[in-house]
């Protein structure tokens, strides 16, 4: 495999540990392609874990609302990795495409070996609450345009009796509260129906796994959080990896989540609209 160094700007932080996590990856390298979807490939969290895959012998279909943006990523993995990549058009809310959407993945990638759906929108809770136009972009996002492909995606995978599907959800979703209950709504149903889905297809030889998110450093919380709780892209990506290869159901990620929700979800009812998270 060639590498050609691509002269840039002094890197971030998450560049730089995504550069540190990927030395140890290197050796899980199997001896076909895999085929991958990424679906949401814009996402910087996408990014990153196309990253990871694109160093090892995997063939990527890289599926956003913006196509340009997304070709631009799959020439700079092709170039950086060697690694096959297409890229296409998705759009959440556009259900009436989606049938043909991975018809087109399909028949490009030969066969679908995984899907990693990171599509989502946080929007602003004030609007949220108060515009349905704004909270039902937010649904469509998260929630109803995951499930439409997800509808092609599960049917597939059920036939094929193999492969996996990864989608990113959020610790918003374990818990209503005041500051983000309509993203945060949309990301619980999400849980809930991979959920399900897992039920019905694990049977079937396929992987389900849902990830709950904490903050992380990307775009979508750009000027929004800071401090010790806030992930970079790159660990977070080696986490879901590292989850998918151990096979787990459902992850948190960073791991602390898993406490920190624990206790807020054991705080009772009355206490917890005393609060002002
Ligand atoms: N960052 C966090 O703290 C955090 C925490 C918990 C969960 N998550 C979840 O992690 C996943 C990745 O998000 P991120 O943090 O990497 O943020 P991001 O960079 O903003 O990525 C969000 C992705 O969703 C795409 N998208 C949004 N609405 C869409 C639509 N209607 N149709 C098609 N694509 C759409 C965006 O496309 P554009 O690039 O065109 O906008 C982008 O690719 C999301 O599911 C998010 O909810 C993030």
């Amino acid at each position: 495999m060639r590498h050609i160094v691509v002269k840039q700007a002094m890197p971030s932080a998450n560049q730089r540990a995504l550069i540190e996590a990927q030395p140890q990856l290197a050796s899980l390298q199997t001896d076909r392609y895999e085929n991958i979807l990424i679906v949401g490939a814009t996402s910087t969290l996408a990014v990153a874990f196309a990253h990871i895959l694109a160093k090892r012998k995997v063939r990527l279909f890289l599926a956003a609302r913006n196509e340009e943006e997304a070709q631009r990523i799959g020439k700079d993995l092709a170039i950086r990795y060697g690694c096959p990549c297409t890229a296409g058009l998705f759009v959440a809310e556009d259900y009436a495409s989606h049938k043909a959407f991975f018809e087109h993945v399909r028949k490009t990638l030969g066969a679908v070996d995984g899907v990693f759906v990171a599509v989502g929108e946080l929007g602003d809770q004030a609007l949220n609450q108060s515009n349905f136009e704004r909270a039902k972009s937010v649904i469509e996002s998260n929630y109803t345009g995951m499930v439409s492909l997800l509808t092609y995606v599960g049917e597939y995978c059920e036939s094929r009796k193999q492969g996996y599907l990864i989608a990113v959800g959020s610790v918003a979703g374990d818990r209503g509260r005041q500051s983000n209950y309509v993203y945060g709504s949309a990301k619980a149903a999400l849980a809930t129906y991979l959920q399900g889905m897992r039920h019905r297809l694990s049977r079937n030889g396929v992987h389900v796994m849902t990830v709950k998110a904490g903050f992380i450093d990307t775009k979508m919380t750009y000027g929004l959080i800071k401090g010790p709780l806030v992930a970079d892209t790159a660990s977070v990506a080696k986490a879901i990896v590292a989850a998918l290869e151990r096979k787990r159901l459902v992850v948190y990620v960073p791991w602390f989540w898993q406490f920190i929700m624990f206790i807020i979800r054991a705080i009772p009812e009355w206490l917890f609209v005393k609060t002002k998270i």
